[in-house]
């Protein structure tokens, strides 16, 4: 039987490459950095997946992915990821996001581009993913609410998709919005806890940083809707909370957008809110977090573990202050 060799330490046989045995095998994980060399193809890894929410243009790549970030730690299942979730705009249970999937409809979807740069424009989903490469990152998740995952994220960077619209020198921060239709609302958006749409945002060089990501799919499959088909921002050094889903509207501003949890909470929930053990919320201390499916509790990483890749972007922040 053929062997698929992915890396010094690990050979898979053909047997293996299917993604729930090959994603729940701790063993065989790459150790791969970002920054450490060449990408590793595992060769057709996905080969029968039917991306049905997704472009035809989008299919044929899933060929040819890579895996170019990982973790040494086990996964999450694909279960627990698309099942306790944070979406409010399907419910503020962990629960409603997968009860009420179906109320998001993912059908022609757009993404409006605005503000300054030279490309703007309403760009269909088509559009935003045809020119992208997808690739295989496992991040680490980790909510404000002091609990984690780790999920294998497919997707691209979102600087590569930033690029294409010619960002301008006036641009300082880069604006995401969540789709949100007040005549035809999501069942959580007719609660008034937060001010539709979802709105987050970066500094523009965190959203150049190559970890920035745009995720259209997870464990080898489209985003489920409610992990915020079909396209998501994840940013694995912030709480999740910045990992805006759903995305309709990207916006370069001069000035520093408004975010949801900011201007809901503005001294719990700052706009960088970069993971930090060090800096509790003003209701609970973020030193520990409980992975799901853990028994034990596991310490919080500065940067949620991503400190070496991230840390010089704040070297001018007080960090207490920019909570
Ligand atoms: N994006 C939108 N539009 N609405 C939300 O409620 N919740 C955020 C983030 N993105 C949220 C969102 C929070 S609080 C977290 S922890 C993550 O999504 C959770 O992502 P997951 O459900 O895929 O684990």
């Amino acid at each position: 039987m053929a062997k698929l060799i992915t890396s010094a330490e690990s050979v898979l046989t053909e047997s293996d490459v299917t993604p729930e045995k090959l994603f729940l095998s701790r063993r065989k994980f790459l150790r791969q950095s970002l920054y450490g060399g060449s990408a590793i193809a595992l060769a057709s890894y996905y080969p029968t997946i039917a991306w049905a929410s997704l472009p035809a243009s989008a299919e044929h790549k899933l060929q040819n992915l890579k895996r170019t970030v990982t973790l040494d730690e086990p996964m999450n299942s694909f279960e627990d990821i698309t099942s306790y979730n944070n979406f409010y705009e399907l419910g503020s249970s962990k629960d409603d996001p997968k009860q009420h999937a179906s109320a998001l409809s993912t059908d022609n979807w757009s993404i409006q581009i605005e503000g300054e740069c030279n490309k703007p424009g309403t760009y269909t989903l088509e559009d935003i993913l045809k020119p992208h490469s997808f690739e295989e990152r496992i991040y680490r998740l980790r909510c404000v609410e002091a609990w984690s995952m780790v999920i294998p994220w497919l997707g691209f960077p979102l600087s590569d998709l930033l690029k294409r619209f010619e960002p301008t020198s006036q641009a300082k921060y880069v604006a995401f919005e969540t789709l949100y239709d007040k005549n035809d609302p999501l069942p959580g958006q007719t609660r008034s806890s937060i001010k539709w749409p979802y709105r987050e945002g970066l500094r523009m060089d965190e959203a150049m940083h190559p970890l920035t990501f745009m995720a259209t799919g997870l464990y080898g499959k489209p985003l489920p809707n409610q992990n915020g088909a079909p396209i998501r921002l994840v940013v694995p050094w912030k709480y999740g909370f910045k990992s805006i889903k759903s995305i309709v509207k990207i916006r370069f501003s001069k000035t520093q957008p408004k975010t949801s949890w900011n201007m809901l909470a503005p001294k719990e929930y700052g706009f960088y809110s970069n993971v930090n053990p060090k800096v509790s919320h003003p209701r609970w201390s973020q030193a520990r977090e409980r992975r799901i499916g853990e028994l034990f509790k596991r310490k919080t990483l500065m940067y949620n573990g991503y400190e070496q890749e991230v840390a010089h972007l704040y070297k001018d922040l007080n960090l207490k202050k920019h909570y």
